[in-house]
């Protein structure tokens, strides 16, 4: 077999999941990638000197693993691949992702536009420490262009989004959002953790920066956390330097090999998933006891329009709303689930459900008031039951969901 690995280019999608970058090790021929446990490696022979000064950090021989370390570099090509990038940087998780890129692209001084329905830890993260640290943000409800016109400043220069978001599935239409930040010469960062690049590559639709928490479909079996920023090489090159070095959220080599092995299935899991999602969905809407559901896969998603364009399948997140009392339906779903498992996070092999108040969140998170909190309010009422489909049998977790709701 060749030594050289086949461009990304020029592999399909699904292949890329599998080996973009990847070769036989040259010293034993192993095919699955070495995990490199080493914290250190020893300077070549006749090259003890060392400057990172002005260099990208991935052009310098590997010496010490929070900068690079080979397996984690393993995967930062293979998630550059899947995205259509020139580079990634992975990250100890995916808050940690998005702090590289507040932390590296904003001082104090500048100004970020943070979607205000994006991830309850990025946000916060936005609302609450980057304005200790001088820097102004304004959450702005991206769908509306006229909103992001007039929420931009000289001084802005990031709009962080997120599509679909979490928990609540309202999609960003990423094309004309990145043609105004474009026209505005502010950077665009995506955060593409609920779609994967199965679903959606935000880069294809213009956007300069795609964040993953790899600790979700990424990796897809619930046992590392991980995450990545992955675009142009000047933009990673200047996020590694920085964050990559000062912020010290170095992802483990441990936690990079089992990243890279979940993502070798990435595709049949992300199919699979989207397939069954479909399948309650429409289940769900049914059921007398649902007052809605929310699937971007669905012709009755408010933006399916969006979801037509930029996304492949409909998702493996739902959304839904019970008629009668969520904290007694919470209650007999954490009593009477035998598949499913009342918990948070999302994205793992096996599926999870978990209810997010309306109440709750706003008082941790979001506090919004008046015209911004009524809009929460059309895509959650006073609360979602938020369901990360697994690879489970359906019929399972219908009669799950059954035993629950009925
Ligand atoms: C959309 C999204 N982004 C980022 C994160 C943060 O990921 P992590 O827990 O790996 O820091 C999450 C976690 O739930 C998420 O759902």
């Amino acid at each position: 077999m060749s030594d050289q690995p086949l461009p990304p280019d020029q592999m399909q999608p699904a292949t890329r999941a599998l080996d973009a970058g990847l070769v036989p090790d040259p010293l034993t021929g192993a095919i699955a990638p070495n995990l490199v446990a080493s914290v250190n490696n020893v300077f070549a022979p006749g090259s003890a000197g060392f400057s990172a000064e002005g260099a990208d950090l991935t052009e310098q021989p590997f010496l010490y693993a929070r900068w690079t370390n080979p397996t984690v570099r393993a995967l930062e090509e293979r998630l550059a691949g899947l995205e259509g990038a020139e580079d990634a940087l992975a990250t100890a998780t995916g808050v940690a992702a998005a702090a590289a890129v507040f932390l590296t692209f904003l001082k104090a001084g500048d100004h970020l536009i943070v979607s205000d329905v994006c991830y309850a830890g990025a946000y916060e993260l936005a609302t609450r420490v980057l304005p200790d640290l001088g820097i102004a943000v304004t959450p702005c409800d991206l769908t509306d262009p006229a909103a992001v016109r007039a929420a931009l400043r000289p001084e802005t220069r990031l709009i962080h989004a997120e599509t679909p978001c979490n928990p609540i599935l309202r999609l960003t239409d990423l094309a004309p959002l990145s043609a105004l930040a474009r026209g505005a010469g502010v950077l665009l960062s995506v955060d593409s953790t609920l779609a994967t690049p199965v679903i959606t590559r935000p880069l294809d639709h213009g956007a300069d920066l795609v964040i993953h928490s790899l600790t979700k479909f990424m990796n897809g079996h619930g046992d590392a956390l991980g995450g990545a920023v992955i675009g142009r090489k000047d933009l990673v090159s200047r996020l590694r330097s920085r964050a990559g070095v000062y912020l010290g959220a170095s992802l483990s080599a441990q936690n990079a090999w089992l990243i890279l092995r979940g993502l070798d299935t990435l595709f049949p899991r992300m199919r699979m998933a989207c397939a069954t999602a479909e399948r309650l969905a429409a289940w769900l809407a049914g059921h007398p006891a649902v007052s809605r559901v929310t699937w971007p896969g669905a012709a009755d998603h408010p933006q399916h329009d969006i979801a037509r364009r930029q996304m492949a399948l409909g998702g493996a997140m739902i959304a839904f709303q019970t008629r009668s009392d969520p904290a007694t339906v919470a209650a007999r779903m954490a009593e009477r689930f035998r598949v499913i498992h009342y918990a948070f996070s999302l994205g793992h092999q096996r599926s999870i459900c978990v209810h997010i108040g309306t109440g709750e969140i706003q008082r941790s998170t979001f506090r919004m008031e008046g015209a911004a909190l009524e809009r929460w309010k059309d895509w959650a009422g006073e609360g979602v039951f938020r369901l990360s489909v697994g690879l489970e049998d359906p019929a399972d977790l219908i009669a799950d969901l059954a035993r629950a709701l009925d």
